[in-house]
């Protein structure tokens, strides 16, 4: 009886080693000691799904990871000078890179403002992934992301290691806030309000599809739509000039980085909304869209369609196509002339 007991948890701890080998995740932040970068590496620390964490700043970078180290977690915390073999080290091995590095809005700015100065900073941070890390999948946080996902894909297949399934622009905030918003006017729990953004992440290009949520009157709510669309110039104004949301970003890079691990790890049916290399409307050459897309241990498994929708939110998606059409075409133009 003993014996086979000992055999049993013999086995079960072979079982619980594999997987956890299986399972060993090294996430990198790239701009790890920004507004965004700290609390969102605090929160991956935080993630038992994260074994080895990778942070790289142009500074403090390894005070910060100093700092998040002592937290009572099993991953391994590093900091990394900016050189470029710190950069180098940084991106080795790493299954998701997140990128927030960059400069945020001021009061007054749109996110195509901030193209001069965060084209050139995500070009050259694409570049040392895909050298270091071409298979990992890479998020893109820094604005504006309808335009700084495209240079990501450019400089890829520039470099011949372009993977349409592993690159992701982050619209998880928009979807976050539309369930916030909505819940805040319903009076309900935000946990249950699903609600689907479709196009890209900034201004118009953001669609929230309120007929496919549970409260289709909510179609036509201008103010409600417009908060979710401009949502983000609501922080920016408040901030006063100290730069744009952070803190709710961190929660919404965490929780997108936390539903790829998920996917990784072999869950099925875990679906985000997110700005993906997409078949949507290429015909109308828009090579980007974000609509819900199912994430797998391949990184993009399914690009769900946008589904039945309202007249109105066509509306909605025909002035999308047009700005987005323009953003990205920005990106594609900007490597092509700056490579
Ligand atoms: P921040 O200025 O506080 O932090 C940016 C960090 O990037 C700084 O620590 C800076 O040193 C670092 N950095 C600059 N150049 C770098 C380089 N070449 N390599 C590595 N690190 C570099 O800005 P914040 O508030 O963290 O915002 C970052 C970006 O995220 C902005 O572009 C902002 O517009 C964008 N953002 C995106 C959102 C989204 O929903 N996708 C939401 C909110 C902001």
């Amino acid at each position: 009886m003993f014996a086979a007991r000992r055999a049993l948890t013999g086995a079960a701890q072979s079982r619980a080693f594999s997987a956890s080998t299986r399972d060993l995740s090294k996430v990198t932040v790239l701009g790890a000691a920004g507004g965004i970068g700290q609390p969102l590496s605090l929160l991956l620390k935080l993630n038992p799904r994260v074994t080895d964490l990778a942070l790289y700043d142009i500074r403090m970078a390894p005070g910060v990871a100093a700092d998040i180290s002592h937290i009572n977690t099993k991953s391994k915390v590093t900091g990394y000078d900016p050189t470029p073999s710190g950069l180098a080290a940084a991106l080795k091995g790493a299954e998701i890179v997140l990128i927030p590095a960059g400069v945020p809005r001021k009061p007054g700015m749109t996110r195509d403002d901030l193209f001069n100065t965060n084209a050139s900073i995500v070009r050259d941070l694409a570049k040392a992934a895909a050298e270091s890390a071409p298979d990992a999948n890479i998020l893109v946080i820094s604005n504006p992301v309808n335009s700084t996902v495209p240079i990501v894909a450019e400089i890829f297949k520039g470099k011949g290691v372009y993977n349409p399934k592993r690159l992701f622009g982050v619209t998880t905030l928009d979807v976050v806030r539309a369930s916030r918003f909505v819940s805040e006017i319903k009076k309900t729990d935000p946990k249950d309000e699903n609600i689907t953004v479709v196009g890209g992440h900034s201004g118009v290009t953001i669609v929230p599809l309120f007929s496919q949520s549970s409260h289709p009157d909510l179609v036509g709510n201008a103010e409600l739509l417009n908060r979710v669309q401009f949502g983000g110039d609501e922080v920016v104004k408040a901030k006063d000039g100290a730069g744009s949301a952070t803190l709710s970003m961190a929660m919404a890079g965490a929780r997108f980085a936390e539903s790829l691990l998920r996917a990784a790890q072999g869950e099925k049916g875990v679906v985000e909304p997110t700005f993906v290399d997409s078949p949507l409307f290429k015909d109308q050459g828009v090579e980007f869209f974000a609509s819900k897309v199912e994430l797998g241990p391949s990184g993009v498994e399914k690009i769900h369609e946008i589904g039945k929708i309202t007249a109105e939110e066509q509306k909605l998606v025909d002035a999308c196509i047009a700005d987005l059409k323009k953003n990205i075409e920005k990106g594609v133009a900007f490597v092509a002339q700056n490579p």
